[in-house]
């Protein structure tokens, strides 16, 4: 389940904003930054198909939490159904509500965001409201990664999300289609 799945919903929804799924280079660069024996409690955007999802549950501790928030009605059903492992849970939302759907699930406070919402689409105010739960959900100490097309400008992510978490550090992967820019935030202790 890969490229035809995305294909065939990427022309009745803009959001999915990608032809394919992301490539294992990607996948491991950014889950190269997560602290897996500490992270009890994990949130993913947009898991579309599961290629973030299908990783993280071969290194999630067994009880630890996997939240996954995916807008597009066709991928949070074959998320459903591809994934019954009990630590995992489907929310067909947007990440916009991250907070309620987390306290309505007794998830709060989260130990790391991962986020493939193609922010560059978004309307500043869905981003704004995003960063900003995003970052009441997290824990001090707390990470937010975001992986994104490479070209791209700095309104749509660098710039709110250094508002929000303060400093943040960008690194690239090149073996993607497209290249991908991955953004890293941590929440302040005391923020
Ligand atoms: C570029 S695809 C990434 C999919 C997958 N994580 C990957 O790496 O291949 C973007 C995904 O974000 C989802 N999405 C877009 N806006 C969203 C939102 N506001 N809340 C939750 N999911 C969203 C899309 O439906 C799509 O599944």
């Amino acid at each position: 389940m890969g490229t035809l799945t995305y294909l065939r919903n990427f022309f009745t929804d803009k959001y999915i904003a990608s032809v394919t799924p992301t490539s294992i280079y990607g996948v491991r660069k950014v889950c190269g930054k997560i602290d897996f024996a500490r992270a009890g409690t994990m949130i993913e955007f947009g898991p579309g198909t599961g290629v973030f999802t299908r990783y993280l549950l071969e290194r999630i501790r067994f009880d630890a939490r996997l939240i996954l928030i995916e807008r597009n009605p066709a991928f949070a059903a074959i998320l459903r159904e591809k994934f019954p492992d009990p630590r995992v849970t489907v929310v067909h939302d947007s990440a916009e509500n991250v907070h309620p759907i987390l306290d309505a699930r007794g998830g709060l406070p989260a130990d790391c965001i991962l986020s493939g919402i193609p922010f560059s689409f978004l309307p500043a105010e869905v981003r704004k409201h995003i960063l900003l739960g995003s970052h009441a959900v997290l824990r001090p100490g707390g990470k937010f990664l975001a992986y994104q097309t490479f070209y791209q400008s700095a309104a749509h992510l660098r710039v709110p999300l250094e508002e929000r978490f303060g400093s943040i550090r960008l690194e690239y992967e090149m073996r993607n289609i497209p290249p991908l820019s991955i953004y890293e935030a941590i929440k302040e202790n005391g923020a």
